[in-house]
């Protein structure tokens, strides 16, 4: 279903029947833009009641690579002062470094708290600041020194916890040398001489895409199976009938919490590649089968999730705020348009997600990213329009809004 809105934007250099006819639509669409943001002009237009929550990889960027619509279509949004942020199910930088790598590619001026990642809302779980966390995901140590800047003052990788005792995953020890050159040592020796001061556990984080299934899983499983943490004791519960889940995590282990539930993203090969959700898929897997099929409890954001949307809500609103704070801002934000690649995690999100302020999400799919039309597939959740890309986005949705205004 090509868009039913406005032929693709054109880019190109040479000059043939097809660049013809595009830059004749790109002539077409300046006059647009000029008609559809006439009125922002004036010296105080009125404040935009709708804004834009924008997916990152396959929308904006393709792996490194900007993607040139968005480059055309994030300006548009900034020089007519109509509020957006970035919602993504990547991570593994802080959003000050995320905000740099996206400027440096896409070339517009953001700030962090225009950055939503998959583990932004983990910093508000001011809690578990002073206990031990395990950072899992992430190139290096990338993830904990997140975790660190958002305020956990113990957080231990599984790369640190192999290192201690390479002899806790056999099959690690070929990366030794590597992983040596950014393991930390772990805050408390593990001493199952005395349980009770050895290092124990309080919360254990999926930051990020694992890089080493193996150890994170061997690690995240002792855990689970784990007597209250301690990490390298069992607990005597584990498969007893008389109790509720066969006595799996009725122990006090720690509570398991997923930031990105994709099974595919799309990266620079030309195939969907695994993302964070095929690891979890896996480890789920190895529970199941050395549980005799447990239930595992975990708290899962992220898109599609309710937590994940709430937060960005809450962050444009934010932004928003901002942008107009000396015109005392207290006109409601109706709209919100969610550009996405991915029907599972960014149309679903923005389908199911109701908002407490009453404000209506509509989801716009693109062809730039995971959703492949080439396939011919409908997509598993249905966008309330497919577009080329993110500048066509923009363009239905500022029109969309305009007819929502009765414009
Ligand atoms: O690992 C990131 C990937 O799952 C998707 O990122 O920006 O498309 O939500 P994004
Ligand atoms: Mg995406």
């Amino acid at each position: 279903m090509a868009s039913l809105f406005r032929p693709p934007a054109a880019s190109s250099r040479h000059i043939c029947s097809s660049c013809l006819l595009r830059r004749s639509v790109l002539r077409r669409q300046i006059q647009w833009h000029r008609r559809a943001f006439q009125t922002s002009v004036s010296q105080n237009p009125p404040i935009p009641d709708f804004g834009f929550t924008f997916d990152i990889d396959g929308v904006l960027v393709r792996s490194s690579r900007p993607i040139p619509a968005a480059q055309k279509a994030l300006p548009l949004l900034q020089k007519n002062r109509i509020p957006f942020i970035l919602v993504t199910n990547g991570g593994g930088k802080t959003e000050e470094q995320r905000v740099q790598y996206l400027q440096d590619r896409l070339g517009v001026p953001l700030s962090a708290d225009m950055i939503v990642q998959s583990h932004t809302p983990f910093a508000d779980m001011t809690h578990l600041y002073d206990k031990t966390v395990l950072i899992v995901g992430g190139d290096y140590d990338h993830c904990q020194l997140v975790a660190q800047k958002y305020g956990f003052k113990y957080a231990v990788t599984p790369i640190d916890i192999l290192c201690a005792h390479p002899e806790i995953w056999p099959f690690g020890k070929q990366y030794l040398d590597l992983y040596r050159t950014f393991a930390k040592p772990l805050p408390t020796p593990i001493d199952l001489s005395s349980p009770a001061t050895s290092l124990k556990f309080d919360a254990i984080f999926v930051y990020n895409d694992s890089r080493d299934w193996g150890t994170d899983t061997t690690i995240i499983l002792d855990l689970l199976l784990s007597r209250a943490g301690i990490l390298g004791t069992l607990s005597t519960k584990n498969g007893n009938p008389a109790l509720p889940n066969n006595g799996y995590q009725q122990d006090a282990q720690p509570p398991l919490y997923y930031s990105n539930p994709d099974l595919w993203w799309a990266a620079a090969w030309h195939q969907n590649r695994l993302g964070q959700g095929g690891f979890q898929r896996a480890l789920e897997g190895v529970w199941a089968a050395a549980t005799d099929g447990a239930h595992l409890a975990k708290t899962a954001i992220g898109k599609p999730t309710q937590a994940t949307f709430a937060f960005a809500e809450h962050r444009l609103r934010h932004v928003r705020k901002q942008m107009f704070a000396q015109r005392g801002l207290n006109d409601p934000l109706k709209r919100v348009y969610m550009i996405g690649d991915n029907p599972e995690s960014d149309i679903r999100g923005a389908n199911e997600y109701r908002s407490p302020h009453g404000t209506v999400w509509r989801s716009v799919l693109v062809k730039t990213g995971v959703y492949r039309a080439d396939e011919g597939k409908e997509p598993a959740y249905r966008p309330d329009v497919i577009v080329e890309d993110v500048l066509e986005a923009v363009e239905w949705a500022v029109e969309d809004a305009k007819k929502a205004r009765g414009g």
